[in-house]
């Protein structure tokens, strides 16, 4: 067998001074999809995700909580976890920044660092914002309500005045804008490109890289007065997971440079100027590409704990079902633009578009071959062009939906499947395979073997959305274990006749709204 070409997609590692919420499941969701897409279509897939647990947000978390910071860290950790099991995430790998190897990375990447002379000693006095864990200058600053200074993310800003190793950061214009020229799609969606090229081009000033006022990080080598700045800590664990210091190693051989980095909009900066800044001048690759998704509201609102409006992952599972769930997150928004949640969009798209559109065409088929064709995969005669539209249509998917996840465009990969679940519902009405049974019963058999190929191969591809449901199905049509990549896909995994099939049974339930209590 041909060598498996690898592919390395991380999350961002969150911070653990909360429960997950929506927006955590959601920038991980899309790695996963992203990860079980590219392993069944034959990749060497490793797909990362974790916490980031330094800092002085963190600390103040676990001083809040009357515990002490290791101990707070282990148990919000697990959480995250537990949460990636709940949702059926497939990561390789869970890293945490407090573990040893990636305080070794740390430690490393600094000495790369200070022996390049990219980073010196001086001192800083501004302003910095805790929530964001991120250093602003006056003219970013608003005036809040009550006089204070606000950040963009709207986090108010502390002024900071303590001794700092600073990265050159302002050496590192020039090259960075070459490197965004010569990876045009480095940044996606490409209006994100323009924000990050635009803020480059205005300039860009030394880093402070260090901070001497608290003490829950990576202590500098050789100056355990400072704790390294959070954000170089956490970026590193990119590179930790993969073996990182021994470059040697076969996992950072086989998967540096990362082919993408998913992050949310609010972190696009850290991860489209900074890290590849400090990779090229610790004398490592930058990544292959940063993909910036948008932010979710809830019901028109912004989401926010104080305005009691968090949505939980867990809750909403419970009450929708996960792959709905998985479904609705990257079906309703164009991936990149902000989304709005709503229950009853929700609803519309699980009962529209998974019960309806693909549950009942996958329920009508199979009721009707298990009652009319002995339970087994119908024997096809010849067919009719009406037959081979639909098939070579669904044959032609793999490579559209393909092109669309290689650009992230999770929507466009979901609308076309469902035109083709459409075009199968359509086929049915026009073929009426009810009517044919007692008028040609070969004929019959021909249409609903179409139909019957057509379902394996749409829900070979819904796999990576809706894993449970799509594998289900699978079942349904005795599709077997070893023939649910992509290398089953079309002429090559068709349908065997006379293959016996299970009783079939719904995938998708709809979902009823409870009547009220009287
Ligand atoms: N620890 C940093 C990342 C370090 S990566 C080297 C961090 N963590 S975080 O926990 O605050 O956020 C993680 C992710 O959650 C971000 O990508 C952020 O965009 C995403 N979201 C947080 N709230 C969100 C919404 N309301 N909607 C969508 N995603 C949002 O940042």
């Amino acid at each position: 067998m041909s060598e498996q070409k690898p592919y390395y997609i991380t999350t961002p590692i969150y911070y653990v001074n909360d429960a997950p919420h929506i927006g955590h499941a959601y920038t991980t969701l899309a790695c996963d999809v992203l990860a079980r897409f590219k392993r069944l279509d034959g990749f060497d897939v490793k797909f990362l995700t974790g916490t980031d647990e330094h800092g002085q947000k963190v600390e103040k978390s676990a001083e809040k909580a009357g515990i002490d910071p290791q101990a707070f860290t282990d148990q919000v950790s697990q959480n995250f976890r537990d949460l990636a099991v709940s949702m059926n995430f497939t990561n390789d790998d869970f890293i945490r920044t407090t573990e040893e190897r990636h305080k070794i990375s740390c430690r490393d990447i600094w000495q790369r660092l200070l022996d390049a002379g990219e980073i010196y000693l001086d001192s800083y006095s501004g302003w910095y914002s805790v929530r964001d864990e991120a250093f602003f200058g006056e003219g970013e600053l608003t005036l809040g309500d009550d006089g204070k200074k606000i950040a963009p993310s709207g986090a108010e800003v502390e002024w900071v005045e303590e001794p700092s190793y600073f990265f050159k950061l302002s050496e590192w214009q020039g090259r960075l804008m070459d490197f965004y020229n010569a990876n045009p799609e480095f940044i996606l969606p490409l209006t994100r490109r323009n924000e990050v090229t635009s803020f480059v081009e205005g300039g860009l000033q030394d880093l402070s890289v260090s901070r001497t006022s608290f003490k829950w990080g990576v202590p500098v080598p050789n100056d355990d007065d400072h704790i390294m700045y959070v954000w170089l800590d956490a970026l590193t664990n990119y590179i930790t997971a993969i073996g990182y210091p021994d470059t040697d190693h076969a996992e950072y051989q086989k998967y540096w440079p990362a082919d993408v980095h998913m992050v949310g909009k609010d972190i696009l900066r850290f991860h489209a100027v900074y890290w590849p800044a400090f990779l090229m001048a610790a004398g490592l690759e930058p990544p292959k590409r940063v993909f910036a998704h948008g932010w979710w509201t809830n019901e028109g609102e912004k989401i926010s704990k104080s305005l009691g409006n968090v949505i939980d992952p867990l809750e909403l599972m419970a009450t929708y079902g996960l792959d709905q769930v998985r479904y609705f997150l990257l079906r309703e928004v164009p991936f990149g633009n902000d989304g709005d949640f709503s229950r009853a969009a929700m609803v519309q798209r699980m009962n529209g578009e998974l019960a309806n559109d693909f549950g009942n065409l996958a329920q009508r088929v199979l009721s009707m071959i298990n009652k009319n064709c002995d339970a087994k995969v119908p024997e096809p005669g010849d067919l009719t062009d009406d037959d081979n539209t639909l098939l070579s249509a669904v044959d032609g998917l793999l490579e559209v939906v393909r092109d669309a996840l290689d650009v992230q465009a999770f929507h466009i990969a979901l609308e076309k499947i469902w035109t083709e679940i459409r075009a199968a519902n359509s086929y049915i009405d026009r073929q009426a395979p009810w009517t044919l049974k007692k008028e040609d019963p070969q004929r019959m058999q021909t249409v609903l073997y179409v139909l019957a190929e057509a379902i394996r191969q749409l829900a070979l591809l819904a796999q990576p959305f809706v894993p449970e449901a799509a594998g289900r199905m699978l079942d349904q049509v005795a599709a077997a274990e070893d023939a649910r990549d992509f290398s089953s896909f079309g002429e090559a995994g068709r349908l065997t006749p006379s293959t016996e099939l299970p009783k079939p049974e719904g995938v998708f339930p709809r979902f009823v709204e409870e009547e009220s209590a009287p």
